[in-house]
């Protein structure tokens, strides 16, 4: 499955979380490359292991067994600084919920992240650039309480891309979303996608969300059953 210049490589890749009164098999040898500049979409049924498998390849989490290589580094091993390093450097996680600090701006939301971020990352975009593209000038000192839905997920997608990522890593980001929001939200990973040559792992429920990108993979029961 390895072909050159993958920007993610990951093999054999296990994840079993340890529960009390069982061991939960998250991923069970999950194999999966992808290129740099690809749209990816994994899609699967409610506890199949798409979003361990996004925070896996992220280095939100790490996998029992397996490995994990973005841009020829394996994950696998680094210590928490060492890989916080790395997703400082690489990395930009949507999430549902958007996670963005209640008390900041949008815009303080951006520059909070860039601060954060400043050492592992490369050339970054200035905050209003990021903000132009996400469709949110003239909000820039709102508060998140002060934006619509579909405006604190694109907030959160800014804040995401505030340290020009190498990869973008979205779970379910239209989870909580009407249709049109969806819909613009999708449009706006299509743009970064095309615009940027931005790397997007997305994670979905929603089968016309997935058909955004360029390849789906299917999972069930902690497997890749289809890679489309
Ligand atoms: N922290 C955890 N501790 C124990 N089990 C967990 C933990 N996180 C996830 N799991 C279990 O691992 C499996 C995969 O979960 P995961 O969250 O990756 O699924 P998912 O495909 O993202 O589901 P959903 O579509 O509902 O978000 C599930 O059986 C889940 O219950
Ligand atoms: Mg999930």
């Amino acid at each position: 499955m390895n072909r050159n210049g993958d920007l993610i490589e990951a093999e054999g890749l296990c994840k079993i979380y340890h529960t009390e009164g069982e061991d939960v098999h998250a991923l069970r040898d999950v194999s999966i490359s992808v290129a740099r500049g690809e749209f990816l979409s994994i899609v699967g049924p409610s506890g199949c292991g798409k979003s361990t498998l996004l925070y896996v390849l992220g280095g939100l989490t790490t996998a029992t067994s397996g490995s994990v290589r973005i841009d020829g580094q394996n994950l696998i091993g680094l210590s928490d600084t060492a890989l916080s390093r790395v997703r400082a450097g690489t990395t930009g996680f949507v999430f549902q919920r958007f996670n963005l600090f209640p008390t900041l701006t949008v815009r303080q939301n951006i520059v909070l992240a860039q601060e954060i971020s400043r050492s592992g990352a490369r050339d970054m975009l200035n905050a209003d650039e990021i903000l132009s593209r996400v469709g949110l000038r003239g909000k820039e000192r709102r508060r998140p309480s002060e934006l619509s839905m579909g405006e604190q997920q694109r907030a959160a997608i800014a804040r995401a891309l505030a340290h020009c990522p190498a990869i973008l890593l979205a779970d379910e980001p239209t989870g909580n979303l009407d249709s049109a929001n969806s819909e613009a939200i999708v449009a706006l990973f299509r743009e970064m996608h095309r615009d940027l040559r931005q790397t997007i792992l997305l994670v979905t429920h929603n089968r016309e969300v997935a058909e955004a990108a360029e390849r789906i993979v299917q999972m069930r029961d902690g497997r890749i059953v289809h890679n489309s």
